[in-house]
């Protein structure tokens, strides 16, 4: 039984399901018919991830523990292992997690029997941001074959850049990076270009926000960074016909893009959020499933039911 911790861990198969369950559930939806208890562990801060995520629970049916870190145990010492374990000792049926450790999952993954969904791990991995991400890519394109992808920002602080440049890959688009100096992670092995290259052949631009909270050193951002980096309304005028901007936000409106770019036609930045709901239904699901805690083939029992 897997936990959900990383994107490299699903098949472009498995990704693919995930992609039809999600769009299942925007038209349809599932409600279990079981009480199944959900806890969002969240210790760094967040808008957008805890909020889809108690949605998507809501959505399912599923009764959302109350949790927030400022005022739990953990204030008294409590460590991550023994708060998760916690949950699973009260009757947890699920946890998410997210945590400033790159490697949090580590502590947990080998002595917990309740899956565990990766819901952002210090600059390493966010892959339900990535699935939510790819997602939005798809309905676009309708295939990764062939497109030109540019992640762009501050990839060295990233980790929705970690995750998406290696699915990207594994489902066959082509990625390049654009970052300004300083914030290039030679980790990862794809090609950098400028931001003037990258708006001439992207299909698809991917915008991150400066990660002040993750550099060593306090930093701020002097105002000629959008105009050297980031996306100008000059710039926007040279990207391709059919190309989307994505960002998975939260934005520093007029610093990695011009704040009239955000809501314009290109952006696809409320519909990441909007896909963010249901691809979580589906994740969860799908982990559920796994873990034998829902009944195995009950979405693909209700797709059946509901077609007939
Ligand atoms: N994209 C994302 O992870 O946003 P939040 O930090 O608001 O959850």
């Amino acid at each position: 039984m897997r936990h959900f911790i990383s994107a490299n861990q699903l098949t472009v198969k498995e990704i693919m399901r995930l992609f039809e369950t999600a769009d299942w559930y925007r038209y349809t939806g599932l409600e279990l018919k079981q009480q199944l208890f959900a806890a969002n562990l969240f210790f760094e801060p967040s808008t957008r991830t805890k909020s889809s995520f108690i949605i998507a629970q809501r959505k399912l049916g599923m009764e959302v523990l109350d949790f927030h870190s400022t005022t739990s145990s953990t204030q008294k010492g409590e460590t991550l292992y023994d708060t998760v374990k916690t949950f699973e000792a009260l009757g947890a049926d699920l946890v998410t997690i997210r945590h400033c450790s790159d490697t949090w999952f580590e502590q947990v993954r080998d002595h917990i029997s309740i899956p565990i969904i990766n819901a952002g791990a210090g600059k390493a991995e966010h892959p339900t941001q990535c699935l939510l991400d790819m997602l939005t890519i798809y309905q676009e394109f309708r295939s990764f074959k062939g497109l030109k992808v540019v992640i762009a920002g501050d990839i060295k602080h990233s980790r929705v850049a970690q995750s998406n440049a290696h699915a990207l890959k594994a489902l066959g688009a082509s990625v390049f990076l654009s970052a300004a100096p300083g914030f290039e992670d030679y980790s990862l092995d794809f090609p950098y270009i400028s931001m003037d290259e990258a708006v001439n052949c992207c299909d698809a631009l991917m915008l991150l926000r400066i990660q002040h909270e993750r550099h060593e050193e306090s930093s701020t951002t002097d105002s000629s960074y959008l105009e050297n980096y980031g996306l100008t309304k000059k710039r926007e005028k040279q990207m391709k016909k059919h190309a989307i901007i994505l960002h998975p936000a939260p934005i520093n409106r007029g610093v990695e893009i011009d704040s009239d770019l955000v809501e314009c036609e290109r952006s696809r930045i409320f519909k990441q959020m909007e896909n963010g709901v249901y691809i979580r239904m589906a994740i969860i699901t799908n982990t559920l499933q796994e873990w034998g805690i829902m009944n195995e083939n009950t979405i693909e029992k209700c797709k059946a039911a509901i077609s007939s």
